[in-house]
């Protein structure tokens, strides 16, 4: 059994600093990893990462991470990794990780994703250059997350994105909104290895649970769905949580 603490969208900046960290301070008890599913900052400077590393630096637990959209507002991605790096958090973008653990090999991999829609209500490769540069982004990201997935050698495999691979944790966003909170083509990319837990966050105002085409269980890990510093899930023969 590997325990793993989620949370994404803590938008951290000086003023919610410490938030989080007495739950966090609790970690090396109840987990053996914190994923976390980007916006992790409000606009994405490198003051506020300082902020992200400060709080979940030095856990006693490793921490893995994908940026989210506002995490890329000030064009500083660069900055903002090397901070979180250097503070020991794994950022991962079209990449995975194995960590080992006396439970097994848990695999980890991570990609921002992009928006796009969901399967029948989706932006199309068609048209205007700017809209087929929207959905190569899309497919691009959606590639990488698969290819990550499928090349890691472990006993259980975990996706982490920011932005939702299914529709189903987007329940309680309005329906006008869904084509810039996911994207289907994350969910197949999800579905073409045997990945066992779907992270994302992203949706603020979606629900916890969902399910890819492909029968993986997803779930929105949004601070304010969780409404709790960090959900864990029990991975193992069953999924907990
Ligand atoms: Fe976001």
């Amino acid at each position: 059994m590997i325990r793993i603490a989620a949370v994404g969208d803590v938008h951290l900046d000086q003023d919610v600093l410490g938030r989080f960290r007495p739950a966090l301070e609790e970690l090396p008890d109840c987990a053996d990893v914190l994923l976390l599913a980007g916006d992790l900052t409000r606009h994405g400077t490198e003051s506020e990462a300082r902020c992200v590393a400060q709080e979940f630096g030095d856990l006693g637990v490793p921490v893995v991470t994908v940026l989210g959209n506002h995490d890329h507002q000030c064009d500083q991605v660069p900055r903002v990794v090397k901070v979180l790096e250097d503070a020991g958090i794994t950022v991962l973008e079209g990449t995975g990780i194995v960590l080992e653990f006396p439970a097994g090999r848990l695999g980890v991999a991570g990609v921002k994703g992009f928006g796009g829609g969901f399967a029948g209500r989706c932006a199309s490769d068609f048209g205007e250059p700017e809209m087929k540069a929207f959905v190569r982004t899309t497919n691009e990201s959606a590639d990488a997350l698969g290819e990550a997935l499928r090349g890691l050698d472990c006993d259980l495999l975990v996706a982490l994105t920011h932005y939702s691979p299914v529709p189903d944790t987007l329940a309680g966003e309005p329906l006008e909104i869904y084509p810039f909170l996911g994207s289907y083509q994350l969910g197949q990319a999800i579905d073409s290895a045997p990945t066992a837990l779907a992270l994302h966050g992203h949706a603020h105002a979606g629900t916890e649970r969902g399910t890819t085409p492909g029968g993986v269980r997803v779930r929105n890990v949004a601070h304010p769905v969780i409404k709790q510093a960090y959900s864990i899930f029990h991975l193992g023969d069953h999924l907990v949580g």
